[in-house]
């Protein structure tokens, strides 16, 4: 059902087939309220909501030229050929042809880089993914003129979900929700829908410094991890609990609740450890160091009063967050408590962002 919604077998070439370049920087996000579970394919078992990142970032080009030899596909990540890449790409493209027809007709040439390790927690696949997902709907729109301003980022959204979850999010800036939720129209779980209207300006400043306890690649990949929560004993209760906590986090940020805004979210992102600690196999991807910077947050809250607080994605990078007005208190804070808990330059001084640009030169 959901393919044919923006499914459509028209999209072929018929006389000449075109040669060109489409280039997308598209951002990471951070989730707010996690989505940890899901359902064939790729239908999130609870809704969640990100702020979309500014300069974690990834730059995709996408080259392409008629395939004479039928699809193909080869993939450079950072200047190098990159085989793992190459061949998820392949077998990604190859999913889409019901949505992108012309896929077999091509050739493709991939450069992908990003601003941020790879595989570090920090969501290079959200990035990656829909920086591949807008080139797609770029080439469609450029030669079929199918997508208006609307359907291209409803259908790069959808895209980018399929290539992994949380990618969904990365199409738009500001804050995204993912899943259908009766407090926002039109809401899906097909694909994200920005709520910016719905949000208090304060949020759509907010600092996210990433603090890099570990840049190495995570040891459980984030589709173990979903596909354990299948026979959490706690999982059901998780769901609940997040569609509850949705609910109250579009109430905080319509109003900028700090305080509760600041419970809520370290409660979400300890949740999400307690979900991987409780799967079985249990798998634990915090390290002394990320639990030493919580340990000093909390402290230097309750010492100053100073509205900052964390949130984790699947790894043991911290993500520190803070409004803008109170920039020059936490870097300080940072300098002097957490940097010596992080590694040599891990530390990325981040900040929502307004989202996904083509590179037009
Ligand atoms: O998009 P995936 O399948 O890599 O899942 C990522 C899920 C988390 O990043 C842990 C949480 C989220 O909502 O982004």
């Amino acid at each position: 059902m959901a393919q044919q919604i923006f499914g459509n077998p028209s999209l072929k070439f018929n006389n000449e087939i075109p040669s060109g370049k489409t280039v997308w920087t598209s951002p990471s996000n951070i989730a707010l309220i996690k989505y940890w579970g899901k359902k064939p394919v790729q239908i999130p078992m609870n809704p969640s909501i990100s702020l979309t990142l500014k300069k974690s970032v990834t730059t995709t080009s996408i080259e392409f030229q008629p395939a004479t030899n039928g699809f193909d596909l080869t993939f450079y990540f950072e200047n190098q050929r990159n085989e793992v890449f190459e061949d998820k790409t392949k077998k990604f493209f190859l999913s889409l042809t019901a949505l992108f027809p012309f896929i077999e007709q091509l050739q493709f040439k991939i450069h992908s880089s990003n601003s941020f390790p790879h595989s570090a927690g920090i969501a290079s696949s959200a990035s990656g993914m829909s920086a591949l997902a807008l080139g797609l709907c770029d080439i469609e729109k450029t030669y079929f003129n199918t997508l208006d301003e609307k359907s291209f980022y409803q259908k790069a959204s959808y895209v980018a979900r399929l290539g992994s979850g949380s990618a969904c999010r990365s199409v738009y800036g500001g804050v995204v929700l993912w899943g259908k939720d009766d407090l926002v129209p039109n809401s899906s779980d097909l694909y994200g829908t920005p709520v910016n209207q719905l949000i208090h300006p304060e949020f759509l400043h907010f600092q996210d410094t990433i603090l890099l306890v570990d840049a190495g690649q995570k040891k459980v990949s984030s589709r173990a991890g979903h596909a354990l929560m299948e026979t959490n004993p706690f999982a059901q209760t998780r769901f609940a609990q997040a569609r509850q906590h949705l609910k109250e986090l579009m109430s905080i940020l319509k109003h900028g609740d700090l305080d509760r805004f600041i419970q809520l979210v370290e409660l979400e992102a300890l949740t999400l450890h307690a979900m991987m600690m409780t799967s079985s196999p249990y798998y634990l991807l915090l390290k002394p160091n990320t639990l030493a910077i919580l340990d000093k947050i909390f402290q230097f809250r309750d010492e100053t009063k100073t509205p900052v607080c964390f949130t984790l994605d699947a790894g043991p990078n911290v993500h520190l967050l803070y409004p803008e007005n109170e920039k020059q208190i936490v870097r300080q804070f940072i300098e002097s408590e957490l940097k010596k808990h992080i590694n040599e330059n891990g530390l990325i001084h981040d900040q929502v962002g307004d989202g996904p640009k083509k590179i037009e030169k």
